[in-house]
């Protein structure tokens, strides 16, 4: 474990205890295709990190919002990432047999489940997002959902995706693999941040700018990381199979600036990430703290 601040990792906890706890509610309501049901709950409840959950509570509780108004919206992107990654290990993509130390979905559930519960998982995230709540306004809600819907298609996470897989076995350069990253990966980091702030009341334009730079550069920190670890780590610590990319012939980060230049490239971009969070006129250690975290992790 790299080395994480107490006040950091007490508040990880929290926020990671307070959002399973919700999401696993929410999805206890009992429909007739129980084992749709259950595929559901083991990619969205098991294991994880819940990196985008802790972004909507820290944004959203840096800028005022209630604890209550922010466990929707955690839940809701945290059901397109578990969906995105139910996808993503399926054979027509990466291929992927092992995930949050678990079999991934469609080798524990078969695929037509897998691809059943990434569908749902998807619509039940903007459901959860137009529940009315006493702490948010409709308009709110209608924007949340629009944030989400951008990161989430073709402009976002899914555009990102398939960037990556018409990218597979084809060298890329620097400026199209980061492309790549800031869409399957940047883009719902942002979402996160911006579902937070919308939740709550001391959000001005000037400071979701802030939190955009922010965003923009941890997000593709994010998944840089992402890709040295494939190379440096092992599917213990991972919970996930490592070199994976490799196996596919994907170029990555660490590939194509070798081990040591994606580490001096998360330097330059905790280094601008650090710079955007000056520009907040609020409490922003946690959030200092993270981009630490997030650039040393060791899965
Ligand atoms: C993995 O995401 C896929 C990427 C977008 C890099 P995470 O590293 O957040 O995975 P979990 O949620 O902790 O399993
Ligand atoms: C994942 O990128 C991006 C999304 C799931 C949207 P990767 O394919 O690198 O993620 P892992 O390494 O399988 O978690
Ligand atoms: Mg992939
Ligand atoms: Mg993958
Ligand atoms: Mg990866």
């Amino acid at each position: 474990m790299s080395a994480m601040s107490a006040q950091l990792e007490h508040q990880m906890a929290a926020y990671r205890e307070r959002h399973v706890a919700w999401l696993q509610n929410a999805l206890q309501q009992q429909g007739p295709a129980a084992e749709l049901q259950q595929a559901m709950a083991y990619s969205a409840i098991l294991g994880g990190k819940r990196v985008r959950p802790f972004l909507v509570y820290a944004t959203g509780e840096m800028l005022g919002a209630t604890l209550d108004a922010l466990d929707a919206p955690a839940a809701a992107i945290e059901c397109v990432h578990a969906y995105s990654l139910a996808h993503d290990d399926l054979p027509a993509m990466d291929n992927d047999a092992l995930r949050r130390g678990q079999p991934t979905c469609h080798v524990k559930f078969g695929e037509a489940t897998a691809i059943l519960a990434g569908d749902a998982l998807q619509t039940m995230a903007f459901q959860l997002l137009t529940v009315p709540h006493v702490d948010l306004s409709s308009s709110q809600q209608l924007e949340m959902v629009a944030a989400l819907a951008h990161a989430s298609g073709h402009l976002g996470m899914c555009g990102g995706q398939a960037l990556d897989i018409a990218a597979t076995g084809h060298a890329q350069t620097q400026e199209a693999l980061e492309q790549i990253h800031h869409l399957k990966t940047g883009a719902l980091i942002r979402a996160a941040m911006q579902l937070g702030a919308i939740a709550a009341p001391n959000r001005t334009p000037e400071i979701m700018t802030a939190i955009d730079d922010y965003a923009h550069a941890i997000g593709l920190a994010f998944q840089v990381k992402d890709d040295i670890l494939d190379l440096t780590s092992t599917p213990e610590m991972l919970g996930k199979a490592t070199e994976a990319d490799l196996a596919l012939n994907k170029t990555t980060y660490a590939t194509l600036l070798g081990v040591a230049g994606a580490e001096q490239l998360l330097r330059q971009l905790t280094e601008k990430a650090l710079h955007a969070l000056q520009q907040i006129p609020y409490n922003t250690q946690l959030l200092q703290d993270f981009t630490d975290y997030l650039v040393t992790r060791d899965h």
